[in-house]
Formats: C-alpha cells, sequence, structure tokens
C-alpha cells in the first residue's frame, strides 16, 4: 500500500512540476485528460520529471516490487546518455502518462521482456547471441540464463571492459563459484589483482556474446588452441619467462597428436585423450612450481591416474613433458634423436655425393673416350 502511495505522492508533485512548464498542462488537457502532450520523441527530461523521484516503484502481480526511478545523473554519465540517447529512442511508443499497462508479472518476466529493444540498435550482438549457451538454456526453460540488461544495466550502461577486471565481475553475479576459483588462479590473480592485460579473462576463452559451454564436445578438444593464443607466443611469454613451446610440444606428443587429429577429422566426437587443462585444471590453474599445482611432482602421478589408473611412480617420468628433449632432459631421447638426426642426413648426404660423384666421372671418361677417337 506504502507504494501506492509512494506513486501518487510522486505523479501529483511531477503532474504539478509539469503544469509549470511551457509545454505544460495547457496543452495536456486539450489533448483530452491528463495524457501529456503527444508529440513525437518525448525529451528525456519529461520522463524523468516521474521517473527522477526516488522510491518511485510499483508492485507486479507476482508481489515483486519493481523499482521505477531511473537516477538522472548516472543516466547522463553512461554510454548511453553520453551519446545523446533519448529514453524513447529504447522505450519505443512511450509518448506520456499513463502508459499502456504491461503483462508481466514478475520483475524476471519483466526483464526477459525487454531486453530485445537492444537489438534495434546492435543486432551484431543480438544476433551472436542467439547461439549461446545462455540463449540455450533460457530456451530450454532456465529463465535465470543472462540477457543482455543482466551483464549491461540499461540506464547506468558503462564500457564493459574497463577496467578489465570488470569482466570477470559480470559473471560473477551468477557463477560466483568459478569466479572465486579463477581469482586465485596464476591467471585471474594477475587480472584481478594487478590488472594484466596479457593472461585470460572469462570472455578469452569462452566468447562474449556467443558463449559456448564445455557440453559441447569441441570446445573441449578446441580449447587447447585458446591456450595457444598466448602460450605460443613468444613475446608474451618472454615477459613472465615461461616456455612458449608448451603447445608444439603438446602437439609432438602422442596425446596431443590425437587431439589435433580428432578436431580436424572430427570435431564432434568424445575423446578420452588429454588436453591441457586435464593436467593443469580449467579454472584453478596454478604456476607449475605452486605446491598446490597439479604438475607438480608430487601431485603429477595423481594426475596421470586419472587415466592411467596403474600407473606407479615412474609413469611420470616416462613422458617428456613440455621439454623438448636436451642432454639435460631425456638425454636418451635427445641422444638418439641427434644420432639420426646425423646419421640420416650422413647416409643420404653420403649417397647423393657418391651418385653425383660417379655421375661426373662418368662424364669425365665418356668426354675423355670421345676426344681420344
Ligand atoms: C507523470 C509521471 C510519469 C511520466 C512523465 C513518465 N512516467 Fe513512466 N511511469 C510512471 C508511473 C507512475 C509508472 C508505474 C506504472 C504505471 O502506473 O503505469 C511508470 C512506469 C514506467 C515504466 C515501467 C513499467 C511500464 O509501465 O512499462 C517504464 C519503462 C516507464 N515508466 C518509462 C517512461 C518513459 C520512457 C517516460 C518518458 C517518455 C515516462 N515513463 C514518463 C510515471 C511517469
Ligand atoms: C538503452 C536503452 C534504454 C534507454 C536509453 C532507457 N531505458 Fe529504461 N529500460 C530499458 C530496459 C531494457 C529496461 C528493462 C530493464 C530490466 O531488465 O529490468 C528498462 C526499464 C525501465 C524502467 C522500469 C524500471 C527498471 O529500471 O527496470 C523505467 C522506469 C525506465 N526504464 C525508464 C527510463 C527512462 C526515464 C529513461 C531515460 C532517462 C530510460 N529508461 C532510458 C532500456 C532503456
Ligand atoms: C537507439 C539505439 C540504441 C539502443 C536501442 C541501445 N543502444 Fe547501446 N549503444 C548505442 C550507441 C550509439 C552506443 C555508442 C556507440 C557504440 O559503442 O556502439 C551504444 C553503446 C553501448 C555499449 C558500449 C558502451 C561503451 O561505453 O563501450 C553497450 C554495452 C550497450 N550499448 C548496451 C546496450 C544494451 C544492453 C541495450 C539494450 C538495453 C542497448 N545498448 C540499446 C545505441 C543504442
Ligand atoms: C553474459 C554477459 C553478457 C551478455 C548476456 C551480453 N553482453 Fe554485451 N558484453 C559483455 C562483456 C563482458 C563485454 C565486454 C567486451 C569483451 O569482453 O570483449 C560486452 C560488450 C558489449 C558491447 C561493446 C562492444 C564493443 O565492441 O565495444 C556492446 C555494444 C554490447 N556488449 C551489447 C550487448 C547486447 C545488445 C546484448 C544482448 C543482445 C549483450 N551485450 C549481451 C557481456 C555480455
Ligand atoms: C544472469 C546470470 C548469468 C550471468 C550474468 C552469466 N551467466 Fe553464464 N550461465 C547462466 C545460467 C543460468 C547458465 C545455464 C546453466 C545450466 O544450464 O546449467 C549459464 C551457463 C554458462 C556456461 C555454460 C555452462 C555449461 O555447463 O554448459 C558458460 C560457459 C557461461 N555461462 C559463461 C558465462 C560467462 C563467461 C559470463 C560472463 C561474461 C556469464 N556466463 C554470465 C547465468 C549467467
Ligand atoms: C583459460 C581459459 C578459461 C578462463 C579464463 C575461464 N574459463 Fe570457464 N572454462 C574453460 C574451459 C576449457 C572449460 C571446459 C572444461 C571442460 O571441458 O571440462 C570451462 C568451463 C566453464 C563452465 C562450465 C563448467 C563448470 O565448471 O561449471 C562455466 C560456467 C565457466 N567455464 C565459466 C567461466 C567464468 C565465469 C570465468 C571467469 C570468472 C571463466 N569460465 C574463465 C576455460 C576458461
Ligand atoms: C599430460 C599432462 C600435460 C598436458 C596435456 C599439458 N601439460 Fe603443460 N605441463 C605439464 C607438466 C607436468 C608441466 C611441468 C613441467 C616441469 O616443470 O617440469 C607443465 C608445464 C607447463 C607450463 C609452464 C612452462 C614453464 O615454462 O614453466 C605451461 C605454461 C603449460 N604447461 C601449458 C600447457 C598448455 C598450454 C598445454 C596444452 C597445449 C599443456 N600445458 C598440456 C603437464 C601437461
Ligand atoms: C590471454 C592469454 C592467455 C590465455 C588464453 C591462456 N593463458 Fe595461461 N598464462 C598467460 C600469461 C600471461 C601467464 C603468466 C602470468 C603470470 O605469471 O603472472 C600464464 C600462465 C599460465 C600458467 C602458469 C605458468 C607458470 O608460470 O608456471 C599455466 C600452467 C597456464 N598459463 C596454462 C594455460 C592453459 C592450460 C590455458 C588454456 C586453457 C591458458 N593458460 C590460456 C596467458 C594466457
Ligand atoms: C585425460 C586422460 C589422460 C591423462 C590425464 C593422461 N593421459 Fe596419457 N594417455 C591417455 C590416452 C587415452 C593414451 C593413449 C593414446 C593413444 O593410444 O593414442 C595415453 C597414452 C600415454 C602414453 C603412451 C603409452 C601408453 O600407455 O599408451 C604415455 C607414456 C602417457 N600417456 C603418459 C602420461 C603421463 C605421464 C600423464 C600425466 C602427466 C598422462 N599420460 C596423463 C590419456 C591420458
Amino acid at each position: 500500500m506504502r507504494s501506492r502511495l509512494i506513486i501518487r505522492v510522486a505523479f501529483i508533485l511531477t503532474f504539478s512540476l509539469i503544469s509549470f512548464s511551457p509545454l505544460g498542462v495547457s496543452e495536456a488537457v486539450a489533448d483530452g485528460g491528463d495524457a501529456l502532450p503527444h508529440q513525437q520523441g518525448l525529451d528525456n527530461d519529461t520522463c524523468l520529471t516521474c521517473h527522477d523521484v526516488p522510491g518511485m516503484q510499483m508492485e507486479l502481480p507476482s508481489g515483486q516490487v519493481l523499482y521505477l526511478t531511473v537516477d538522472s545523473v548516472s543516466y547522463i554519465t553512461s554510454s548511453h546518455g553520453h551519446e545523446g540517447i533519448a529514453c524513447v529512442d529504447c522505450h519505443i511508443g512511450f509518448d506520456g502518462f499513463p502508459h499502456e499497462s504491461i503483462s508481466a508479472r514478475s520483475i524476471r518476466e519483466f526483464t526477459l521482456d525487454q531486453y530485445t529493444l537492444c537489438a534495434e540498435c546492435h543486432e551484431d550482438k543480438y544476433d551472436a547471441t542467439l547461439d549461446s549457451v545462455h540463449q540455450k538454456s533460457l530456451a530450454g526453460g532456465n529463465l535465470e540464463a543472462a540477457v543482455c540488461t543482466d551483464c549491461h544495466d540499461p540506464h547506468r550502461t558503462q564500457p564493459p571492459d574497463v577496467p578489465r577486471s570488470r569482466i570477470p565481475q559480470t559473471c560473477e553475479r551468477c557463477h560466483s563459484q568459478i569466479y572465486d576459483v579463477y581469482k586465485e588462479s596464476v591467471h585471474g590473480a594477475a587480472l584481478i589483482g594487478e590488472g594484466n592485460p596479457d593472461v585470460p579473462s572469462c570472455t578469452d576463452c569462452h566468447g562474449v556474446h556467443d558463449v559456448e559451454g564445455p557440453t559441447s564436445s569441441s570446445f573441449h578438444l578446441f580449447s587447447p588452441q585458446i591456450c595457444a593464443d598466448c602460450h605460443a607466443d613468444e613475446e608474451r611469454m618472454e615477459r613472465y619467462g615461461v616456455s612458449a613451446d608448451v603447445f608444439e610440444t603438446y602437439v609432438a606428443d602422442f596425446h596431443g597428436t590425437t587431439v589435433i587429429l580428432f578436431e580436424e577429422t572430427a570435431p564432434d566426437q568424445e575423446t578420452n585423450k588429454p588436453v591441457c587443462i586435464d593436467c593443469h585444471g580449467v579454472h584453478d590453474m596454478l604456476k607449475v612450481d605452486d605446491p598446490e599445482s597439479r604438475v607438480i611432482k608430487n601431485n603429477l602421478l595423481t594426475t596421470c591416474q586419472k587415466c592411467h589408473p596403474d600407473a606407479d611412480e615412474n609413469f611420470p617420468s616416462s613422458w617428456l613433458s613440455h621439454y623438448k628433449p636436451s642432454p639435460e632432459n631425456n638425454p636418451a631421447v635427445f641422444y638418439v634423436d641427434l644420432f639420426y638426426k646425423i646419421l640420416i642426413p650422413g647416409v643420404i648426404g653420403g649417397m647423393v655425393l657418391f651418385v653425383a660423384s660417379d655421375g661426373i666421372r662418368r662424364l669425365i671418361e665418356r668426354r675423355e673416350g670421345v676426344s681420344d677417337e
């Protein structure tokens, strides 16, 4: 009941305000009743005389309260306000008061009815969201899946990636458990703590408007490529003293080879071969020398045992890890490699040399033969 009262008071207050304005009530009355003047493109001030009043609200059939105050200062300083977008550019058809009655019974229904108006000017973003996990989930009946206005407040829109830590915080609202884990990871700590632009935020791995999820196994198979975007980038990795060979060595490895093959031939097929995240974790990825890291010596066997249940302590050392063989790492493989590197060119080179010199010898002999005749 109190809410009704507040609306009434706000209404009376603003109505009297409007009557003093040049566009005032005389025209409105001439228009027949208590409607505001019908004119194309009502300016923001007209809407804000009512909606800037604090505490304005209405009760929905569900019993939930919808807050109706739009803070004028926040609006003017928002990205849309700054661009000179008018209330009625979004709220098309709002040409006065009373407004047409709405059908939404709850706040969520109201949001789901309204967000589609963003498509008017951001068709590309809107189209991109159509295939996202969020839209699929929504279509499947999960009304909590994210739509435009969950991630961008329409009246307080600010650049969504400034500062960059705003991106994971946008997702945190609904994925708080993942956010909490991510924020402690080698990537998240650098982004949230230090504003580091080199590490991935949620959207670098998942996409933004076309968010993809692990329910598609192609995402799982494709995930090493996401890591490679940065981890094969020499310049970026050099800044942190991290090897940029990890992707190449992964692909060269029997594990990686099969996965890459799968991706090219049958991206929708399940694979049991490990991708980067099977060894390193996903959102909880740590520095490899962190005592909690899944790939530090003490934990590595457990990591391998997920798929090689019979593996014993010596098992991990049967694998080259990301190292290119060298006299220090896997000398046996290194020297066998080296041996072949010398032997094969040696043998082939020798043969070529032999054939060539033989040919030349024959040529010379033939010439000599000809001149002899
Ligand atoms: C005279 C006061 C007044 C003015 C002017 C006014 N509104 Fe409203 N508005 C209200 C009240 C009161 C409600 C509560 C619902 C109702 O009674 O229709 C409301 C509700 C709304 C709602 C949410 C629910 C609905 O009915 O759709 C939107 C959106 C809205 N107004 C937008 C606008 C826009 C845009 C303008 C400017 C073109 C505007 N309003 C001008 C008083 C006003
Ligand atoms: C960029 C588009 C856009 C602009 C510009 C815009 N709105 Fe809205 N407005 C929306 C959307 C979308 C919603 C539904 C929000 C939700 O999910 O609850 C909304 C909701 C509202 C509501 C209902 C209460 C609420 O906040 O959910 C009111 C009242 C309202 N707008 C008034 C205004 C006024 C007044 C202005 C101008 C100062 C304005 N709007 C400018 C898109 C816009
Ligand atoms: C009447 C046209 C119009 C409508 C409708 C509209 N926008 Fe915008 N929006 C703009 C313009 C113009 C810009 C500034 C230029 C740009 O970045 O594209 C903008 C920018 C943005 C930005 C980037 C802000 C920044 O500072 O980088 C976001 C996010 C955004 N809009 C979200 C929305 C959402 C969400 C909706 C629906 C509630 C919406 N817009 C509806 C015109 C519109
Ligand atoms: C799950 C959250 C989420 C949803 C849903 C979402 N966005 Fe975004 N949007 C973001 C984030 C985060 C960014 C920051 C850019 C980035 O990470 O590349 C962004 C960026 C933008 C930009 C600025 C892009 C640029 O190039 O400057 C616009 C405009 C925009 N979104 C509009 C929309 C519209 C319209 C919808 C609905 C069709 C929508 N967004 C749905 C999270 C979302
Ligand atoms: C308004 C709440 C909300 C926000 C904000 C939100 N999400 Fe979601 N997200 C959901 C819901 C609900 C699901 C569907 C969960 C399900 O169906 O199991 C989902 C699903 C996902 C999935 C697929 C999960 C799976 O198991 O298939 C990914 C990936 C995802 N979101 C990423 C993001 C990212 C990245 C952001 C930030 C840019 C974000 N979400 C923001 C609500 C949200
Ligand atoms: C380094 C890349 C990366 C970053 C950064 C990242 N993710 Fe993920 N995320 C993945 C991968 C890969 C999977 C799929 C795991 C699998 O296939 O089992 C996943 C799975 C998910 C899932 C569904 C599975 C689950 O665990 O519930 C959600 C939801 C999700 N991520 C949201 C987020 C959010 C929110 C953030 C930011 C706080 C984020 N992700 C940051 C790569 C990333
Ligand atoms: C079979 C398990 C496994 C797979 C698959 C795997 N890694 Fe590793 N990774 C390790 C181990 C073990 C180490 C630690 C090597 C050491 O310090 O001896 C490591 C180290 C690293 C390092 C640190 C390198 C440095 O210079 O300190 C990075 C970065 C890395 N891996 C990224 C990746 C990426 C990206 C992929 C996928 C392309 C991947 N890993 C696939 C097990 C794996
Ligand atoms: C947007 C770029 C980017 C993407 C994408 C990315 N990383 Fe990273 N990653 C970094 C940077 C930069 C660091 C170094 C951060 C630091 O040390 O502060 C890092 C650090 C790491 C480390 C710790 C290395 C060490 O110091 O021991 C591992 C492990 C790792 N990433 C694995 C992965 C895996 C696996 C993926 C894919 C699922 C991935 N990263 C995706 C940029 C990226
Ligand atoms: C996600 C599951 C998974 C994880 C985790 C995993 N592997 Fe494997 N590994 C496989 C599969 C599957 C094969 C068979 C590859 C093939 O036949 O193409 C394999 C093959 C191998 C082989 C070749 C010899 C053999 O047994 O066929 C070695 C050596 C190996 N893995 C070592 C490791 C080590 C060391 C670790 C831990 C650092 C590890 N693997 C972690 C799935 C995994």
